[in-house]
């Protein structure tokens, strides 16, 4: 590779735009080939020309058969990630892939089976793991500062509501939204989830009902250590992205609060007041992605085991399954119950 890692990018929708700008212009290392979406368009051209990516194709088999790509980026719809996990791993090339990597448990599985015979590299996108304050509360609850966990807690809300067209295909609130959550309270508390209880309701907007969804959520977790969780999502917070994240134990309290877009505080006579948090993710995880990309980078270039791999990413969906039942059911569900270990 001689230092210099060759990617195809598939996919240039909002995600895929994202990294490929930050690859080519923020990660050493990196270097974007070629790029391919299905629906290749003149605006899709002309942001691959102006990040400096040469060659465009509507079909991902031209970055599959390319000998001198060693790596693929695939940031198409959620539908299309285990096909291409499959095909990339074929063609030995190491992958990332965006979250979720399927929605079903068997595709999952083929596609991890599929990494593993190859012997490539799969970085799944759950990116949250890269941002900074997340990653000081894991680091100080890891390194035994707060002693044993008790209770881990994640606050996550949208600040708006997106389209229905969205709503239909996102796969519902535990898989589209809530999975980045559940793989956040794994990597928190450092224990594997064994039983959740969902509530939910559609109080923002109930047009959520008509697939089958709701827009606001509440998920109550156990863990294999006895540490307890609560993750709440909700799909409008007028005042911004409200990402936060707390972990309480034996000897103390770790949590992060939200970031603003700028740090000046009013205080007059009638009170104080600070800017909102920051509007949404690509604003609030913006350094985050370019951490997550220059690790798997890095990983590739100096063959070392990537930082979130296939299982975290078949974890995440294993709960998101089982939240799912417990909405429906009205009961706690556990992680081995045969709904969520088979399709
Ligand atoms: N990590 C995160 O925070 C985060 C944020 C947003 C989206 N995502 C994930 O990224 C993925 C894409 O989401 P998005 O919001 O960018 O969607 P998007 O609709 O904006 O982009 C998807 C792109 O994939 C292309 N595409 C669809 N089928 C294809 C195919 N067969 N071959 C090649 N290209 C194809 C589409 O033309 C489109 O340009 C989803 O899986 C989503 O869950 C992750």
């Amino acid at each position: 590779m001689n230092g210099v890692l060759r990617i195809g990018l598939i996919g240039m929708g909002r995600i895929g735009k994202l990294h490929g700008s930050n690859l080519q212009s923020l990660v050493k290392g990196a270097e974007i080939v070629c790029a391919a979406d299905l629906y290749l368009d003149e605006d899709k051209e002309r942001w691959a020309k102006s990040v400096g990516i040469a060659r465009c194709s509507r079909d991902p088999e031209d970055i599959f058969e390319d000998p001198d790509i060693d790596a693929v980026f695939i940031c198409s719809s959620t539908d299309t990630h285990a096909d291409f996990i499959v095909r990339a791993a074929k063609a030995g090339k190491n992958i990332f892939c965006e979250k979720p990597i399927a929605v079903n448990v068997s595709d999952i599985n083929r596609s991890l089976r599929a990494v593993e015979k190859a012997g490539v590299k799969l970085q799944v996108g759950f990116v949250r793991r890269f941002d900074k304050s997340h990653k000081a509360v894991h680091d100080a609850a890891a390194s035994g500062k707060i002693g044993k966990v008790y209770v881990v807690k994640v606050c996550s809300r949208d600040p708006e509501a997106p389209p229905m067209s969205y709503v239909e295909k996102s796969g519902g609130i535990f898989m589209d939204m809530m999975i980045h959550d559940f793989d956040m309270v794994r990597y928190l508390s450092g224990s594997e989830v064994t039983e959740v209880y969902a509530a939910g309701g559609c109080l923002v907007d109930s047009h959520f009902a008509d697939y089958g969804d709701v827009d606001t959520a509440i998920v109550t977790l156990r863990f294999e250590n006895g540490a307890l969780g609560v993750i709440d999502n909700c799909r409008q917070a007028p005042y911004g992205y409200d990402q936060r994240v707390e972990v309480h134990g034996e000897k103390g309290c770790v949590r992060d609060e939200n970031q603003l877009e700028d740090e000046a505080r009013l205080a007059t006579a009638s009170g104080t007041l600070g800017a909102k948090p920051t509007w949404f993710f690509l604003e609030r995880y913006n350094d985050a992605f370019v951490e997550e990309e220059r690790a798997f980078v890095k990983a590739c270039l100096s063959d070392a085991p990537v930082p979130v791999g296939g299982k975290d990413g078949l974890k995440a969906v294993l709960i998101a399954k089982a939240a799912r039942k417990s909405l429906e059911t009205g009961r706690p569900v556990r992680l081995d119950d045969p709904d969520v270990t088979s399709d």
